[in-house]
């Protein structure tokens, strides 16, 4: 398949994860384009996108985000699937409310008439000494509020990239690529749990 990622970093974290991202999906034969938002790719004509972005704020970095609302005609014909990288994994519920976690790809989700058939969360890294000094402040509050220091941490792990990239693979054979517009209704009797015990009987 041709695929296009899009992604924005600014710390790095993302950007290597995008990059273990293209060469696994490269080894399975797939022609992979990488492209910074910034350059504003179209992702018109691809088979899959995906889409790629710190959580910065309690959201997908908002560069992301402006370059989905100026895609997004363009992207409801397309399936999409995407990562956020984040260090508040687990979220939880704060006065009420769902808070962190997957909770931080609701806009990614909402943005869409054709949602995205798949996405996940994966572990960031924080380096206090690399942070600007804007940032480091509002990092000792976002600790802060979880009862924590601002210390060094890395919670990236290549195998939740190879998981990401393998189950991508294998929802976009199961129902993905009917996640785009004038398709998806064939998605919409899918019986995931068949699929589950036929993957079952395949794996004895
Ligand atoms: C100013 C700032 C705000 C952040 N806000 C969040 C947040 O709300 N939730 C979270 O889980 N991680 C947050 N992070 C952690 C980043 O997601 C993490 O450092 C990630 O690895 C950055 O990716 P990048 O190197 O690609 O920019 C924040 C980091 C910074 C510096």
């Amino acid at each position: 398949m041709r695929i296009l990622i899009v992604y924005t970093t600014r710390y790095g974290t993302t950007e290597k994860a995008v990059g273990l991202v293209k060469k696994l999906l490269g080894e399975r034969g797939h022609e992979v384009e990488v492209r910074r938002v910034k350059e504003n790719p179209s992702p018109s004509g691809y088979d899959l996108v995906i889409l790629s972005a710190p959580v910065y704020r309690d959201g997908p970095h908002w560069d992301l985000m402006e370059w989905v609302e100026r895609h997004r005609e363009e992207l409801e014909e397309v399936p999409k699937a995407f990562f956020l990288v984040a260090v508040y994994l687990a979220g939880s519920v704060f006065m009420g409310k769902l808070h962190g976690g997957i909770a931080y790809a609701q806009p990614l989700v909402e943005a869409f008439e054709v949602p995205p058939f798949y996405g996940t969360l994966i572990g960031g890294e924080i380096d206090p000494d690399k942070l600007s000094d804007e940032d480091r402040k509002k990092m000792v509050r976002f600790y802060a509020v979880l009862g924590e220091k601002l210390e060094k941490k890395s919670l990236f792990s290549e195998k939740d990239v190879e998981a990401f990239v393998r189950r991508a693979l294998l929802y976009y054979d199961w129902f993905g690529r009917h996640f785009k517009r004038g398709e998806v209704e064939k998605a919409k009797n899918f019986d995931f749990m068949e699929k589950v015990r036929e993957l079952e009987r395949l794996m004895g």
